[in-house]
């Protein structure tokens, strides 16, 4: 079986497109050479899928370390298989699935059955998270060795921060000596009592508590010293304060291995932007102010910031309906986020397309060891095909995940994903 797509128009080193014929076979690219130079073998046996990729970018498959899948126990918000659909739609050839599910990522067996699930979906690579403490109840870590032995990648207790300091020393302590990443969702619950919004102009204006930007920080300053003192290899989840980044900033600056990740709402919107009580608009880390943005998109900028995620979270409508205060937090994110962000910063010249891409698939791939996000010769087919001229608005009834929660609906957005390739297969296509 062997695929090939001519015409493609690929990102070099420098940033440049150029057209290029790609031969692929069993699941590996084979070639790369310039269009119509590409001598095709006769063969009786081979039988070819042939891609015309004229006008068309082909990237590497997207990568997103941060995503909810919500199997199992959440069915009704998404499964592995509709989570997966959503993540090829969106142009993602890798995602990292969160471990707050029920029951949570804290077994082997979880971990066993997200893999089997993902395997039976036959979509895009999950990678599966575990937790670092039982439950995510944050007195009790969990078996780190036998989770990295069934195929956990990093252990985090995302949807919750780690309250207590020995707790997470610990962990990092345990994860180095197995050479492990920890994940940490950073958030101090004594600074956040009953909030569900960024605390600033939303919150005052409509009489409710605020989320605290040191609620973030204060976990992001003690973390980086717990990484200094045991070595651990520390991620930072979906940073969204100035100050969290001031901190990251320096402590890599003095070679703390410390790493982070963005989503596209925090580069993009801000408290100011919230129409009203809409509940599409609350998720955590809240939208923070408006120089948060700006100093969030300069460290992504700066490479204090080393990637983009979604922290895709569907929840179903009967749910988001209850009310800014008892709604459950997040928003969608798989099939919207590189529109958004091609239209928004490539589109408007504050970024490079090479830029783009980069923090979305290699940058991603280099942090967390993956041999994916590259597309040169011997490495997997995990290949997007992006239509840099498509222009629609974005219309979550078409959405492939179950989930409708985005504050992005009717938006005119350009740059779309038309077709997914994962280990050489097409996995999702217009
Ligand atoms: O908005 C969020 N949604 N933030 C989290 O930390 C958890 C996530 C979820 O699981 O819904
Ligand atoms: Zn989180
Ligand atoms: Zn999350």
């Amino acid at each position: 079986m062997s695929l090939i797509i001519y015409n493609a128009a690929l990102l070099d080193a420098e940033g440049q497109l150029s057209n290029q014929d790609i031969v692929v076979e069993n699941g590996i690219i084979q070639k790369i050479v310039p269009a119509g130079t590409l001598e095709v073998e006769a063969s009786g046996t081979t039988e070819n899928t042939v891609i015309d990729a004229k006008g068309m970018l082909v990237s590497p498959g997207f990568i997103d370390m941060h995503v909810h899948l919500r199997e199992p126990g959440f069915e009704h918000k998404e499964t592995i298989e509709t989570g997966a659909r959503s993540a090829a739609k969106g142009g993602f050839t890798t995602i990292a699935c969160m471990p707050n599910t029920n029951p949570i990522t804290d077994s082997p067996e979880v971990v066993e059955l997200v893999k089997t699930k993902a395997k039976e979906a036959d979509l895009v690579h999950v990678l599966p998270y575990a937790a670092i403490t039982k439950g995510e109840k944050g007195e009790e870590l969990t078996d780190f060795a036998a989770l990295k032995q069934a195929g956990a990648i990093g252990f985090t207790d995302d949807g919750v921060g780690i309250q207590k300091a020995q707790m997470m020393k610990d962990a990092m302590a345990l994860a180095k000596s197995l050479d492990m990443p920890v994940i940490a969702h950073c958030e101090d619950d004594s600074l956040v009592v009953g909030a569900p919004v960024n605390e600033g102009t939303f919150a005052k204006k409509h009489g409710l508590k605020g989320i605290p930007n040191e609620s973030e920080a204060i976990h992001v300053g003690r973390d980086i010293l717990l990484s200094e003192a045991t070595g651990a290899h520390y991620h930072v989840c979906h940073v969204s304060t100035e100050q969290s980044v001031r901190l990251i900033r320096q402590a890599k600056s003095i070679g703390i291995r410390v790493t982070t990740e963005i989503c596209p709402h925090h580069l993009l919107l801000s408290e100011e932007d919230i129409p009203g009580l809409d509940t599409n608009w609350k998720m955590n880390p809240p939208l923070r102010s408006k120089r948060d943005v700006e100093a969030c998109i300069e460290a992504l900028e700066d490479g204090t910031i080393d990637m983009i995620v979604t922290d895709h979270a569907p929840h179903s409508s009967e749910e988001k309906a209850k009310g800014m205060l008892k709604a459950p937090f997040g928003i969608v994110g798989l099939e919207t986020a590189f529109p958004l962000l091609y239209t928004k910063f490539v589109k408007t010249g504050r970024w490079s397309l090479s830029f783009l891409i980069s923090r979305m698939t290699s940058d991603p791939a280099k942090v967390f060891g993956l041999k994916a996000g590259r597309l040169e010769i011997g490495a997997p087919a995990d290949i997007t095909i992006v239509d840099l001229n498509k222009t629609k608005a974005v219309n979550p009834d078409e959405f492939a995940t179950k989930g409708r929660n985005t504050p992005f609906g009717g938006w005119e957005l350009t740059g779309w994903p038309v077709t997914t390739i994962v280990s050489g297969k097409i996995v999702w296509s217009e």
